[in-house]
Order: C-alpha cells, then structure tokens, then sequence
C-alpha cells in the first residue's frame, strides 16, 4: 500500500516513509496487532475453550501467577505506567471489542513486536493457559463506562 502510494510523488515520498517507519508501530492502540497479510486467518482462530467460570477462574490463576501479566498490566485492568508504549488498559470496551480471540493468542505467541509486550505462550505459559488467560482479560470489558 505504502509503495503504491508513494509511485510518482518524489522525496515527499521518502520523508513519510521515513516517518512512518520511525513511528514504527501504532499510530492507535486500536490498530491490529497482526500483521496484515495474516489479519484474516487469525482474527478467525477461535479458542478450543467455551466461555465457563472455570476458565476465567484458572485464567485468573496465570494472569496474577506464573504469566506474570499483573506486573504491566496491574490488578484492574487498566496498565502500571511504564516508557515507551503503555501496557494496554483492558477495561476499555472499544478495544475489547474490536479484537478477537485469535488477536489476542497471536499476542501471547508472538509478543507486540516493538513494544514490551512479552512472548507468553511457550515460553512462561502453554497455550491451554493462553486461552484462560484470555478468558479472564475478557472480564475486565466494561469496568470502565466512558466507552
Ligand atoms: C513487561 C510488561 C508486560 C507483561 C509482563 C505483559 N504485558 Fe501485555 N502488554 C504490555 C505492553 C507494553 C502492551 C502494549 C503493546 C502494544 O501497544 O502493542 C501489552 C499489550 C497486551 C495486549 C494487547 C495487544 C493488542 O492486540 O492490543 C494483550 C492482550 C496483553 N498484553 C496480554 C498480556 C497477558 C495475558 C500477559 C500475561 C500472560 C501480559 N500481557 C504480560 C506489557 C506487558
């Protein structure tokens, strides 16, 4: 896209590839994680998990244990204040729902590259855990309301 774009617009051209590239990585925190060419395929990988209690409960379990989730992302939700890009605040709705499951997973698989978003799945936590996890982050979906 960015190519095509820039076809016949000279050095402007190459000033806003360079800022977007310098810009690296999200202009939004509402843009998709995934890179664009598997957008499609992962947005609809669904979790072998149906919605229980139970998962959200063993979710629970990884997101203040051994996922270690808690330390960025804290006890409500809403994200510790660290440099760099903020850990994402998962009480905002508008977020919650623009991101499916398999967003998320591909997350946990392959951290936000750029950001201090870690790998999870496979390196603290299996990918079982990955779903709970994400179970429980569901939850925190509307502890805010200005959305
Ligand atoms: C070292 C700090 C740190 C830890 C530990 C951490 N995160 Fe994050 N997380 C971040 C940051 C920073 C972002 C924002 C990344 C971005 O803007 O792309 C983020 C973003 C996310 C996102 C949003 C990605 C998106 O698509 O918008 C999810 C989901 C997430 N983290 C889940 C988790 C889970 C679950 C754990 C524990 C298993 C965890 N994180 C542990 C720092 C952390």
């Amino acid at each position: 896209m960015r190519v095509v774009r820039c076809v016949g617009m000279g050095v402007l051209c190459v000033v806003v590839l360079v800022w977007q590239e310098a810009a690296a990585f999200h202009p939004s925190i509402y843009a998709p994680r995934v890179p664009e060419g598997e957008l499609e395929r992962i947005q609809e990988m669904e979790s072998p998990f149906r919605e229980r209690q139970e998962y959200v409960d063993k979710g629970a379990k990884i997101y203040f244990g051994k996922g270690e989730c808690v330390t960025c992302h804290s006890n409500d939700g809403t994200g510790v204040k660290l440099p760099g890009h903020q850990p994402r605040d998962f009480t905002d709705a508008k977020w919650q729902d623009l991101r499916t499951d398999g967003e998320l997973m591909w997350v946990l698989e392959n951290g936000s590259p750029g950001t201090g978003m870690p790998i999870r799945v496979g390196t603290v936590i299996t990918k079982d855990e990955g779903w709970w996890v994400i179970q429980f982050i569901r939850a925190y979906r509307g502890a805010r309301k200005e959305n």
